[in-house]
């Protein structure tokens, strides 16, 4: 049976001091809460502040995800992480292709499919972002959109890899805005992309991958959307620095 997981993304946010409080606020909780056997906890950290979360909160409680990572193995790329380093210190999933990447960062399929290799070459979990934008979704081509970013990044990986991948499927006129998809629109893609992992492998793939929705989830909305039959969980931008809300959010995957 697929998971239902609760993921933060922190993007650029809080200093190390600040991630740790953080981060010990939300393990306290879960430290105290009958979490559900299906259901995972995930911190999308920066990477200055992997070290340190990781030395203080059991990793069965909370796992630790890195935003980013080099598609290179090592040598002279200055500034850059790979993933191997990022493996080392104990984290077990990398964020990859978020649209704030594709956007600032010029990611691309291509580049991301690279990366992809470099997850599961260190056998580190990608949790692999897809959404369009308004323009894509006002033209009518968004379902176009996320087939192409989905076929071109996973072309050439192996049944086992996609076990190990989550997906998220975050619009990018729902991230930072407020404006959250309604449950039938992020369910009618989660569904697609379901469809995509099916036809690029099998049923029983397609079944067990986990999908998550993000763009503004909340406290408010999260059981909504959590309760439609595709969507296993969120990947949770804002909310998720907010300890009571994320709280109630991990409260709402059930
Ligand atoms: P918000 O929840 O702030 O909209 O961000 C979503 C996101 O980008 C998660 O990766």
């Amino acid at each position: 049976m697929r998971k239902k997981i609760i993921a933060g993304n922190w993007k650029m946010n809080t200093t190390p001091d600040e991630g740790v409080d953080l981060a010990l606020k939300i393990y306290s909780f879960l430290s105290n809460y009958n979490l559900d056997q299906n259901c995972k906890v995930i911190l999308g950290v920066p990477f200055t502040h992997i070290d340190r979360i990781i030395q203080k909160v059991d990793s069965s409680k909370i796992a630790i995800a890195a935003q980013n990572c080099s598609q290179f193995d090592s040598g002279a790329y200055t500034g850059e992480i790979s993933v191997k380093m990022v493996k080392n210190l104990g984290a077990n999933y990398i964020i990859i292709g978020h649209s704030e990447r594709r956007q600032y960062f010029s990611e691309n399929n291509e580049l991301l499919a690279i990366k992809l290799r470099q997850c599961y070459n260190n056998n580190i979990n990608p949790i692999y972002c897809c959404g369009e934008t308004l323009s894509e979704r006002d033209s009518n081509r968004h379902f176009e959109i996320v087939k192409e970013q989905i076929i071109e990044s996973f072309k050439d990986i192996s049944e086992s890899e996609m076990l190990n991948t989550i997906i998220a499927y975050e619009p990018v006129w729902a991230i930072g805005t407020g404006r959250t998809a309604t449950p039938s629109q992020a369910q009618e893609m989660h569904n697609y992309i379901r469809l995509i992992i099916k036809d690029l492998f099998n049923q029983i793939v397609a079944d067990e991958v986990s999908i998550l929705y993000g763009g503004s989830v909340n406290s408010a909305n999260a059981s909504e959307l959590f309760k439609c039959a595709d969507i296993d969980g969120g990947l949770v931008g804002g909310a998720s620095l907010k300890p009571d809300d994320f709280i109630n959010i991990i409260k709402s995957a059930k």
